[in-house]
């Protein structure tokens, strides 16, 4: 073995042992906080995440304030402890936030939204929008028939999850510990948003919380997932 290959093979070992180490944490240490160096770094990774057409439609609210996490408590089942008996990530957690997702106001091709982004974000020049406005909306009304405001905020939630998933493995990578979180009521969570945190709820809904920190015990349960087999299919 050469020292490239020494190297890439110890960078995949790596990644295997962080995936195989990062596991859904239900209760965190409360005492151990993630680094605001190590966290800058997990919000890093989520901004410079790839998304359709570059559209970035996200953005991310973190909610540290111990009150404003528990206006959340009660209709957040998947984070709020009641499979454990703790006060669950929104207690523990040493970072809570919310990722959101932009509706069809601010993603329907030709929005104001959009050429603002194309100009200032991308900085197109005005015929390259043109091109990108014709193909984006041929996208959204032919190729996958994303039309109606529901469909474009869930696929504004895809581009959401891509980011989560990205936060995740950063983390894992360098050792913190993280919980993606769907189990919550969609429409009390979009109200406690505009009614405590400002959210203009017409431009971005709720796609999926996470917390971060450092586990308090290790996973009851080994690590359990389909064979390689029976995952993935070549031809
Ligand atoms: C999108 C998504 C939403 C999830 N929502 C919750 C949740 O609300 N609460 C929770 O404790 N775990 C949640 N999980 C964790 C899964 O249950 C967990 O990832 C799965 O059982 C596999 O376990 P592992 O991640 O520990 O390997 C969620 C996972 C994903 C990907």
């Amino acid at each position: 073995m050469n020292a490239i290959t020494e190297v890439k093979t110890d960078i995949n070992a790596q990644i295997i042992e962080a995936f195989n180490s990062r596991h859904a944490t239900k209760i965190f240490d409360p005492e151990r906080k993630v680094s605001d160096t190590d966290f800058e770094t997990i919000l890093e990774a989520a901004r410079l995440s790839p998304t359709s057409f570059g559209n970035e439609p996200f953005r991310i609210l973190m909610i540290q304030s111990p009150d404003k996490r528990e206006l959340f408590r009660e209709f957040s089942w998947g984070a709020n402890g009641m499979m454990n008996g703790s006060t669950g990530q929104l207690g523990t957690a040493s970072h809570f936030g919310i990722i959101l997702a932009a509706t069809g106001e601010l993603m329907r091709a030709g929005s104001d939204y959009l050429q603002d982004h194309y100009r200032q974000v991308k900085q197109l020049p005005e015929e390259v929008i043109e091109i990108f406005n014709g193909a984006y909306g041929k996208f959204q009304a032919e190729d996958h028939k994303i039309t109606s405001d529901r469909e474009i905020t869930d696929w504004s939630g895809k581009q959401a999850y891509i980011v989560l998933a990205n936060m995740m493995t950063t983390g894992a990578l360098m050792g913190i510990d993280s919980c993606p979180i769907e189990g919550f009521d969609m429409e009390r969570t979009t109200q406690t948003l505009a009614e405590h945190f400002g959210v203009d709820t017409a431009k971005w809904k709720p796609a999926v919380m996470f917390a971060f920190g450092h586990r308090a015990k290790d996973p009851e349960f080994p690590k359990t997932r389909r064979t390689m087999q029976d995952t993935v299919a070549w031809f």
